[in-house]
């Protein structure tokens, strides 16, 4: 994790260097700093805590224009303070370095450097780099980088610049994202985009194995052979209004509201005139989706639910069987892959670490590999045989909202798709699916301008420290979902269980004040659900009902009830996410939470 950035040109560097990070302060926020190149010397200010916690020593670096990199941090080696902040220097405090990523043998390194005669700072495994890096330095920092990283082992971004060098940068990448910003007369490295939106949309990103040099009219690009690259910049495809509050509270509670337009954008324009669905990006070669015989979904956090919601889609509407794996645990199970076996990564990011890998694993074994990615040009989206884009627009807040509800678009797309590819569905169903799926859009809006009950609810159940969420068949990749949700930002414990076995266990746990949350619309399970809420009710824990408008039925024996627009069955959990979602977001209001920064989370992990 850790967000970094570095800057050469003309405007105040702090300030800009600053603006970077409050963009990347999703990335971790546990501690920060910014060094800023001033005559002969590099000025460092380090803080622990959030960007709040550096903003008012903004001013002891002069208003002018430089050379800087900074840092928002989540720590891995070291614990947050102010000493393990980035950026971190050399013995001569003559280099300095910000880096995201982990260095696996910085212990041997730093063994061997304390015998040659280094003395370190802080318990960092980034530490070693710099020193390494100063060892190696002759005149030329991007030689130095090169040769000192021949030793390292591990992930990094890393970003360096020398006092001997004046307005040079010098990137350096393997495993983690580092994109170059490409301005009128300065220029910027960073761990995303986000970070110099404001000032330039032209990017480019770095692959692994390759170094930068950048000064604020020029860049030059290498390999870790030394080997010379073009490449040309892209443009970004949004620009830096996205990325603002736009008027709402918190950032999550601007995404939230987003979910219609996301929706939209990421099914749009997909089906043809003549009736055919089209998803250009899988249409090339590498994809034989005829031969395909099984598919398996890879994923963490939320993206595992979307996930997990895949199976029930793509195995009605397919004869295909779908397995789905937590990224983190796909090794250990030693899943057979071959040709015939199509893993698809589900990542907002495009970047977290374990589904990077589990990716990498399939490909080695000659598994087609497509992935579902929100960030465009991600690290994922690059190294994957292809990739659905969800077309949610940057997403800050660290919980997953909008980025869910594109994700189940784009799964729902993807079972269309398989299906029409391999003859199994009908195209006037496909037609109709298409068009019942882009009106669910308006449904969505509904849920999100009706939402008295659920902040009732919210008001009335915020103090309790446990909920279970109960759902069944589609649904219950949503009752995890909203524990998910409401343990992250809250920190309340909740726990999403299928209702057909909370008497195996969960039940034993009720009591008065052990609020049960059902997920309850109307449709083939709903007989079977009731018996649960049954269950509950005998135990007096309260319940809070999820169903669908109209249903008074289900009003008589539940505690409160939070009515969705009704719609089609298979698509309950487009309308009964934004709801939960909502719920999560109040009760933590309520609770007085920093919804968008959740302490010890961070949006993109990219740490296994
Ligand atoms: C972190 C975030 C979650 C996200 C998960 C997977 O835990 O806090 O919101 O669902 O990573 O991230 P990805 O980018 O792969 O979807």
């Amino acid at each position: 994790m850790c967000g970094i950035v570095g800057y050469v040109g003309d405007r105040p560097a702090a300030e800009t260097l600053f603006r970077g990070l409050r963009r990347l302060e999703y990335r971790g926020y546990d501690s920060a700093g910014i060094a800023v190149h001033e005559g002969e010397r590099i000025s460092v200010l380090k803080r622990k805590g959030n960007l709040d916690q550096l903003e008012p020593y903004l001013g002891w670096f002069p208003r002018r224009g430089g050379t800087g990199v900074a840092h928002t941090r989540w720590a891995t080696h070291g614990l947050p303070s102010k000493e393990n902040a980035h950026p971190h220097l050399d013995c001569g405090e003559e280099i300095a370095v910000v880096h995201n990523g982990i260095i696996e043998n910085f212990q041997e390194l730093r063994e061997e450097l304390l015998s040659r005669g280094h003395r370190f700072r802080s318990q960092t495994d980034t530490e070693v780099v710099v020193h390494l890096v100063e060892e190696n330095y002759r005149g030329d920092l991007l030689e130095a980088v090169r040769l000192a990283l021949r030793s390292v082992h591990g992930a990094y971004a890393l970003v360096f610049m020398s006092v001997r060098e004046p307005g040079v940068l010098v990137g350096a990448r393997r495993d983690s994202p580092l994109l170059l910003g490409l301005g009128e007369g300065e220029n910027f490295l960073a761990s995303a985009t986000l970070a110099f939106l404001e000032f330039t949309r032209r990017a480019v990103a770095l692959e692994n194995d390759e170094l930068v040099r950048v000064t604020k009219e020029d860049w030059e690009l290498v390999t870790t052979e030394g080997k010379r690259l073009e490449r040309s910049p892209y443009q970004v495809p949004f620009d830096v209004t996205s990325v603002e509050k736009g008027g709402f509270a918190d950032y999550m509670l601007k995404e939230i509201y987003e979910q219609p337009q996301a929706w939209q954008d990421t099914l749009r324009g997909r089906l043809s005139r003549s009736g055919v669905l089209r998803i250009e990006e899988l249409e090339e070669d590498h994809f034989d989706l005829k031969r395909i015989r099984r598919i398996i979904f890879v994923s963490c956090g939320t993206s595992y639910h979307a996930s997990l919601l895949g199976r029930y889609v793509m195995e009605n509407w397919m004869d295909i069987p779908v397995e789905v794996d937590i990224s983190s645990e796909f090794f250990y199970r030693e899943p057979r892959l071959d040709p015939e076996c199509l893993v698809v990564a589900v990542s907002q990011s495009g970047e977290t670490a374990d589904t990077m890998s589990a990716v990498r694993w399939a490909k080695n074994c000659g598994a087609p590999t497509l992935s579902v990615v929100n960030v465009v040009g991600s690290m994922m989206a690059r190294e994957s045989d292809g990739v659905l884009y969800t077309h949610a627009g940057p997403e800050i807040g660290v919980a997953a909202t909008k980025t869910f509800l594109a994700q189940i678009a784009a799964i729902y797309l993807l079972g269309l798709y398989l299906g029409q590819e391999r003859g199994l569905l009908e195209p006037e169903f496909i037609r109709h699916t298409y068009e019942r799926l882009e009106a669910l859009s308006s449904r969505i809006e509904e849920v999100l301008q009706d939402t008295e009950m659920v902040e009732r609810c919210a008001e009335k159940y915020c103090r309790c420290e446990d909920f279970l969420f109960l759902g069944r068949n589609i649904n219950y990749p949503l009752a995890m979902e909203a524990a998910l949700k409401l343990k992250e930002i809250s920190y309340i414990h909740a726990e999403g269980y299928p209702a057909g076995e909370m008497k195996h266990g969960p039940i034993a746990l009720l009591h008065p004040g052990f609020p049960v949350v059902a997920l309850i619309p109307r449709d083939g399970v709903y007989g079977k659900m009731r018996s649960n809420v049954e269950e509950v009710k005998a135990r007096q824990a309260p319940i809070i009902a999820v169903a669908t408008r109209g249903d008074s039925e289900i009003r008589e024996c539940c505690d409160e009830t939070i009515y969705v627009p009704e719609v089609e069955p298979h698509f309950n959990p487009v309308v009964i996410a934004p709801a939960m979602q909502l719920f999560a977001y109040y009760v933590a209001k309520m609770r007085g939470c920093n919804v968008d920064q959740p302490r010890n989370l961070a949006k993109t992990v990219t740490v296994e």
